[in-house]
């Protein structure tokens, strides 16, 4: 558990939690391993019930063995090398139930009501429900529509009603708009939880601290001080066993205009006037929404595609892109993704942010990496220093969280001679690690009715109107496919999109 919250917290209110998708991969190595979490934190509710909900034939008790094989799996990996308390599992365990049940099929809408109402009267869930979407995007809006014809998504007598929808939020935007016009012909904005994980990262939390509650960095942090920002989310792991979901989805759908555009606001919105939910999202969105939208034919010169070629990672040779399960050997799906984009707004106009994010990187490496602008070299023109030391940033998202500040130092001697030096701070030697899945805050946080940490509806539809041109623009034209080996910095055009400012990227080491 988060650090704070683990320390500070209380259990959240009474409330039962429905969890659509029940039998699939997010729910096992994801839902339950958080909620577990919680439970040992002591943060669940008292009257506390889950439902799973599934199209797989299973009785409470094998769906119960199913999670138990996996959470000792997990509590093993997890870093804590543990056994899985006993206890604690047997008390998350009691309160689960199943139900069979078909998203498009009315009758299995009213199986779960009355599963529902029982559990109400018997652990007391006060009738507040978190229904969690963990299925396919395609069955969000038909799934929200039945909530509402079944009478679950109303909140009456004082109790709440509320819903978790994953991502993908649409395939583009207008898609985005039309799912939201679905969800919210049912539900109000205020019960709705669109979720994005990576803002369940202390690190990506910690942006804001580090930004609005120290008073050092405010006065840096604009156009006047900063010269460019880099944002990477380098990924190690090809498309694994999802390659189905990635020929339809590919890098920039998967990760920019939600993961990357989260790193993106946090390092450039301004100061919010409080941390409630709407103050710290309207500014997240003022600062996607002054995001240049590019012209189609600027495309080129500000967004570059790549997939990955066979190669090798760790000394083992690994499979091309195209030669992953469920991939067509002909596929131009990418994966990896480099923009430059211009935030045109009073504090970074002149200041581009360049983002990428590939699998089958070099490494696994979450940086926001932002570059100050050089001294005027005058002073040290009769001296050994050829440049000035370049002043980095560097705010480490994941994995060796931490932030630290390279500058340069007198080199001891005689002479003038500058070395590149570096300032550390490791979340690991002030906190310890604590055991998390980044979806423990958001969990909580929905049920204690707390929407900070998710996306509104403008934020999310902001960020696809940013990558929609390219999105036409790559739909429209053929790209020389594999463009980059596996384990290598990604594809060279990336580097072009730098080289072209007189700049180049950190290497992902
Ligand atoms: C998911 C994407 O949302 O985020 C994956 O669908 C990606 O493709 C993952 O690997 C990255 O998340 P994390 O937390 O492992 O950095």
């Amino acid at each position: 558990m988060p650090h704070d919250r683990a320390s500070g917290a209380k259990p959240a209110g009474p409330c039962a939690m429905v969890i659509f998708g029940a039998a699939g991969d997010l729910t096992k190595r994801l839902i339950v391993p958080a909620l577990y979490n919680l439970a040992c934190a002591n943060l669940l509710p008292k009257d506390f019930a889950i439902i799973g909900f599934d199209l797989a034939a299973h009785t409470n008790e094998d769906w119960e063995a199913s999670l138990a094989e996996m959470i000792q799996a997990f509590v093993k990996e997890d870093g804590r090398n543990e056994q899985v308390n006993q206890n604690v599992w047997k008390w998350l365990t009691s309160r689960m139930s199943y139900v069979q049940g078909d998203l498009n099929d009315p009758a299995s809408y009213e199986k779960l009501k009355s599963k529902l109402s029982e559990t109400d009267g018997k652990k007391g869930s006060d009738g507040n429900y978190v229904f969690y979407l963990a299925i396919a995007d395609r069955f969000f809006g038909t799934t929200v529509e039945h909530l509402g014809q079944s009478g679950l998504a109303a909140q009456n007598n004082g109790n709440w009603r509320r819903v978790v929808i994953e991502k993908p939020f649409g395939r583009d935007l207008g898609s985005a708009q039309v799912l939201d016009k679905q969800i919210l012909s049912v539900l109000n904005e205020s019960q709705i939880y669109r979720i994005d994980h990576f803002l369940g990262k202390e690190t990506v939390q910690n942006i804001m601290m580090f930004r609005f509650a120290n008073g050092l960095f405010e006065p840096v942090w604009n156009r006047d001080r900063i010269d460019h920002v880099q944002i990477t989310v380098a990924e190690t792991v090809g498309v694994e066993r999802r390659g189905k979901f990635y020929e339809k989805t590919g890098a920039l759908r998967d990760m920019v205009p939600n993961h990357v555009f989260q790193l993106v606001a946090m390092t450039a919105m301004e100061a919010p006037n409080s941390f409630s939910a709407d103050a710290v999202r309207s500014e997240k969105v003022k600062a996607i929404q002054a995001i240049r939208v590019c012209h189609l034919k600027d495309v080129p010169c500000n967004a570059v595609r790549g997939q990955y070629a066979a190669g090798e990672m760790d000394g083992q040779a690994v499979a091309g892109y195209r030669q992953e399960p469920d991939v067509s050997p002909e596929s131009n799906i990418e994966t990896y993704v480099a923009l430059k984009l211009a935030i045109e707004n009073w504090r970074w106009s002149g200041v581009p942010f360049y983002i990428r994010t590939g699998k089958r990187l070099a490494i696994r490496k979450t940086q926001i990496a932002i570059k100050f602008k050089e001294t005027p070299a005058a002073l040290l023109r009769d001296t050994q220093v050829k440049k000035p030391a370049p002043n980095w940033l560097l705010l480490r998202i994941q994995p060796d969280e931490g932030i630290s500040f390279e500058f340069g130092a007198k080199i001891p001697g005689p002479t003038m001679r500058l070395g590149d030096v570096r300032m550390d701070f490791k979340y690991q030697d002030y906190f310890g690690t604590a055991p998390a899945t980044g979806y423990e805050t958001l969990i909580y946080d929905v049920m204690i009715g707390d929407a900070t940490l998710f996306q509104r509806a403008d934020n999310i539809e902001s960020g696809w109107r940013v990558v929609q041109p390219v999105l036409d623009y790559w739909a429209a034209e053929k790209p020389k496919f594999p463009n980059y080996d596996a384990g290598s910095q990604g594809p060279a055009e990336a580097d072009d999109l730098l080289k072209h400012d007189g700049r180049a990227w950190r290497a992902i080491k």
